[in-house]
């Protein structure tokens, strides 16, 4: 699911309040039939739901990925004598293994960006909540990034919610819920949103390019469909 929005309209907040950082001035927040104003059942909240920010560069406690991971896990009560495999696990997934022992400052912010997903995997989540955790890689390690996690979310019973300013990310998702001003503004597939440029505009988001540029090629009376895919778009312009 992707979560967007103009800035400040209530994304990281609605992030938040998924595993407990923020609780709710009125009302309340359930997960799992997890309520995350009680106490108890917090610990376990925090589990299930899993948590990545922007800056890949606060997010490691180890000095290399296994211990990074291994932190997590002896935290968590996981067997010692099961911790090599559960942390050489977790690598594997985000593909990362190479990496096990260097240390964690000679990782790239995409690499890290993997080690804060391999970290929160490793304790088995549920759910995966990424706030515009693509933010500060460049265009190139964005990319591998979402499609380590596209990968993941296929292989795991794990539902990503996915917050970004880039629609062009979330052109897979399941579901778009668009923010606006601390609400909930519309949710739909990404063809039906998509399909709404005033909607959109409303809140604060931009078409990305392809079908921005082909919308604007439709309305020069060239025959593209709205959303073309790159090839459909090539060869329309190439004819
Ligand atoms: N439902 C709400 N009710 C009251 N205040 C809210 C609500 N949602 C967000 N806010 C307030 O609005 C401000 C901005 O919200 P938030 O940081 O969640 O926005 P954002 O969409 O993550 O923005 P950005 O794109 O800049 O990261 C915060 O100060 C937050 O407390
Ligand atoms: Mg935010």
């Amino acid at each position: 699911m992707a979560l967007l929005g103009a800035n400040g309209s209530g994304k990281s907040t609605l992030a938040r309040m998924l595993n407990g950082l923020l609780l709710p001035a009125r009302g309340t927040v359930t997960v799992d039939g997890l309520a995350t104003s009680d106490e108890a059942q917090r610990h376990q909240l925090r589990r299930r739901v899993q948590m990545i920010f922007q800056n890949p560069e606060n997010q490691a406690v180890g000095l290399t990925p296994a211990e990074d991971i291994a932190f997590g896990l002896v935290n968590i009560g996981w067997p010692r004598q099961q911790l090599a495999a559960r942390i050489d696990w977790a690598l594997e997934q985000v593909g990362l293994a190479a990496k096990r022992d260097r240390p964690v400052h000679a990782l790239s912010g995409g690499e890290q960006q993997k080690l804060a997903t391999a970290a929160c995997l490793a304790l088995g989540p549920r759910w995966l909540v990424l706030d515009e955790a693509t933010a500060m890689l460049d265009p190139a390690a964005r990319w591998q990034f979402r499609q380590t996690l596209d990968t993941i979310r296929r292989q795991e019973r794990l539902g990503v919610i996915w917050i970004t300013h880039h629609l062009e990310e979330v052109l897979g998702a399941d579901r778009i819920v668009l923010m606006d001003g601390g609400r909930v503004h519309a949710v739909g597939r990404p063809g039906d949103v998509l399909g709404q440029p005033q909607l959109l505009e409303q809140c604060g988001v931009e078409l990305p390019y392809l079908p921005a540029l082909a919308r604007e090629l439709r309305e020069a009376g060239l025959d593209v469909p709205s959303f073309p895919t790159i090839d459909e778009l090539v060869t329309t312009l190439c004819r």
